[in-house]
């Protein structure tokens, strides 16, 4: 079976104040009922060619994990002692599984629409791992986003291709000229790797990041489903993600298509966007709103009424004790003010 590593960590600072420290991104019900978290656990549960899942988070979000993963599910939970981006945590999942196995790495901070498209991306995207691909899930790319991976597709593999070029967060102008040439498409931060694999090209491109995970896995301790990575060895890690430790590095990078509704809701605007989907006036609204003369308006608010006249291309977000209003291209923005950092 398929091994799906579920990541937590980051703090969603952009979609405050809605995302807080002690409640952020994956654990909010963004687009529907369920939250991010309980999406990511939900694709790749009920189908047999997928193992129980290993969660990967630091301590504070394990009730939170617990308690929207259900009773019933055998997952293992990998503890970290301190966040160390996504390298070390999915490194410390390769550790923790034979070599041979498969590994699907979900992280739990986007929404997907079509999850029938992404289990066939995932089975086609293990077949490629087995023979030694680090295989991304590739997104079309619609815009020039700068926060997120871009893949170069290369020459065609058996349900993919190879990468011929991975640049993690590029410049503007970078971005416009990857998706002027239409050779690009965006990493979706979704990978399968053999767990071995993925370990030697980590020692290949990171070697003192390999020692030190390592030893973490062989240093830590069990209890019941949970997993302690030993502290010392995982603090002294210097921090990098997947994206720039190994995958800008590899040479035998590859990815799969995948056109399965994919959006990261990065921000407000991509929220809106999301949501927002045939209405025509380009309003969306939750909870009590009142909108007059208003256009392409997210209105959200969890207590006091929202009441707006003649905005354009605005979004106002109440929670708890606070308001944000911004633009939508101010929304990209909203992780750096002070009541984002200051919390
Ligand atoms: N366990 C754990 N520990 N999880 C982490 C950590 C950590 O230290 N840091 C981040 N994560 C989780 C996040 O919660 C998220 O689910 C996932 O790993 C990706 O991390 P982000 O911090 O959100 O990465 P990003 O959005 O800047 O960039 C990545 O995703 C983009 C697509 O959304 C890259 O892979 C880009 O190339 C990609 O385009
Ligand atoms: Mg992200």
């Amino acid at each position: 079976p398929i091994h799906p590593v579920i990541l937590c960590g980051g703090s969603g600072t952009r979609l405050w104040p809605v995302s807080r420290k002690d409640r952020p991104k994956p654990f909010l019900p963004l687009i529907g009922e369920r939250t991010l978290f309980e999406e990511a656990v939900g694709r790749v549960a009920s189908d047999d060619r997928f193992a129980a899942p290993i969660v990967v988070a630091g301590e504070r979000h394990i009730d939170l994990i617990e308690a929207q993963i259900g009773s019933a599910s055998k997952h293992r939970l990998i503890v970290e002692p301190c966040a160390r981006n996504t390298a070390p945590a999915i490194a410390l999942a390769a550790a923790m599984l034979p070599a041979d196995d498969i590994m699907l790495v979900c992280p739990s901070d986007h929404h997907i629409a079509d999850e029938a498209a992404f289990r066939a991306s995932a089975l086609a995207a293990a077949i490629l791992a087995a023979d030694d691909w680090l295989v991304s899930f590739g997104i079309a790319a619609t815009h020039p986003e700068t926060g997120y991976g871009y893949l170069q597709r290369g020459e065609p593999l058996p349900g993919g291709y190879r990468i011929a070029q991975f640049v993690e967060k590029p410049d503007i102008e970078s971005a416009r000229s990857y998706l002027a040439s239409g050779d690009y498409g965006w990493n979706g931060g979704i990978f399968a790797f053999r767990a071995g694999f993925l370990l030697d090209e980590l020692r290949a491109h990171r070697p003192q990041m390999a020692d030190l995970v390592e030893r973490a896995a062989a240093e830590g301790a069990e209890r019941g489903k949970r997993f302690y990575p030993a502290q010392q060895p995982f603090a002294a890690i210097n921090g990098e993600s997947i994206d720039y430790a190994v995958m800008e590095n590899t040479a035998r990078a590859a990815m799969v298509p995948a056109d399965m509704g994919w959006s990261d809701i990065g921000n407000w605007a991509a929220l809106h966007d999301a949501l927002k989907d045939g209405r025509e006036d380009g309003n969306v609204t939750r909870g009590t709103v009142d909108l007059d003369g208003c256009g392409g308006v997210l209105a959200l608010s969890d207590g006091p009424r929202i009441s707006a006249i003649g905005l354009e291309d605005v979004c106002i977000v109440v929670s708890g004790d606070e308001v944000l209003v911004t633009t939508r291209e101010g929304a990209q923005s909203v992780g750096k003010l002070p009541g984002a950092t200051e919390q």
